[in-house]
């Protein structure tokens, strides 16, 4: 049996139910993460809590578990399902209420809901890297919030999906913002340069693994906005996700970067990435 959590208690995923007045389903009136599991082990398990602990308070939803109790359930979850490599699904909606936009009136719990899934390492694509489009950025003003509403990013990744791409990079008129699900860098003359983390972007939680690599081993870091000619004029661009990790885009908008191959600062960063994921969670 694959087990699932349902507002605090693991059940069989098959009858995990949500009404269709949960405001997360009518509204998008909730937010999630993904946390990725090695070797049975949750990677960065704290900070993907403490971000998700943020996100909810942000938008008004107060959490009816601890982080310590939210990290207990899922790693139940995890051996329960005898995940190995994959992710945790975990998101929380405001709850069941007659529609309507405003909050409801009367107190509601909010609902909660995990699941795994298995998922290998892209080992092609961090390997060989990754082509992107370029699109405008339609999303809202509070990027910085996990939200569920993923409209924005939804149509921009199909837009790449359809160009045979594995993402679309985000800007906002000239500036480059982040991918549609991904944080974006770019290396110019060994600097890497990342958009910074304000209400613009998701701060991801690998993107800052990344920036902690950078302080740790000297490797200049310039944490600003960027624009379009800066990314055309890039020596190596390359992408963070809790899915993707560091992975080398070889191609923007069918203009190659550099030479069409991952550059050597990215796969540096990809060697002390992959040296983070195994102090936590052991040999890969
Ligand atoms: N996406 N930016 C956006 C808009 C994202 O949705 C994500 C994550 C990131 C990278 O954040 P992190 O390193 O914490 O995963 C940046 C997740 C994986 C998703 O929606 O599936």
């Amino acid at each position: 049996m694959t087990y699932a959590i349902l507002n605090g208690t693991l059940i069989d995923r098959s009858e995990a139910m949500v009404d269709i007045e949960d405001r997360g389903y009518q509204f998008g009136d909730g937010v999630y993460e993904v946390i990725r599991v090695y070797n049975g082990k949750m990677f960065t398990i704290k900070e993907h809590l403490d971000r998700f602990v943020k996100s909810s308070e942000s938008i008004g939803i107060t959490l009816p578990y601890s982080i310590e109790q939210l990290s207990e359930m899922l790693e139940e979850l995890v051996g329960k399902n005898k995940l190995h490599t994959g992710i945790v699904y975990m998101q929380v909606t405001r709850g069941v209420a007659p529609r309507n936009h405003s909050f409801p009136a009367k107190e509601v719990v909010p609902a909660l809901t995990a699941y795994t899934k298995e998922l290998p390492r892209p080992a092609e694509n961090l390997k060989n890297g990754v082509k992107t489009i370029l699109t405008e950025d339609i999303r809202w003003l509070r990027c910085d919030i996990k939200s569920l509403n993923l409209l924005g990013s939804i149509l921009a990744k199909q837009q790449a999906a359809e160009k045979g791409c594995f993402e679309a990079i985000l800007h906002r008129g000239q500036d480059v913002t982040e991918g549609s699900s991904t944080n974006i860098f770019i290396v110019k003359n060994g600097v890497v340069i990342t958009h910074q983390s304000d209400n613009l972007i998701l701060k991801g939680i690998t993107k800052d693994v990344v920036l902690q690599v950078c302080a740790a081993n000297n490797i200049p870091v310039e944490e600003r906005t960027f624009t379009l000619d800066e990314l055309a004029a890039a020596d190596e661009v390359f992408l963070s996700s809790t899915t993707g990790e560091v992975m080398p885009i070889i191609e923007v908008g069918g203009k190659k970067v550099g030479n069409g191959v991952p550059g050597p600062l990215t796969s540096r960063l990809q060697d002390l990435f992959t040296q983070e994921i195994e102090k936590q969670c052991g040999s890969l």
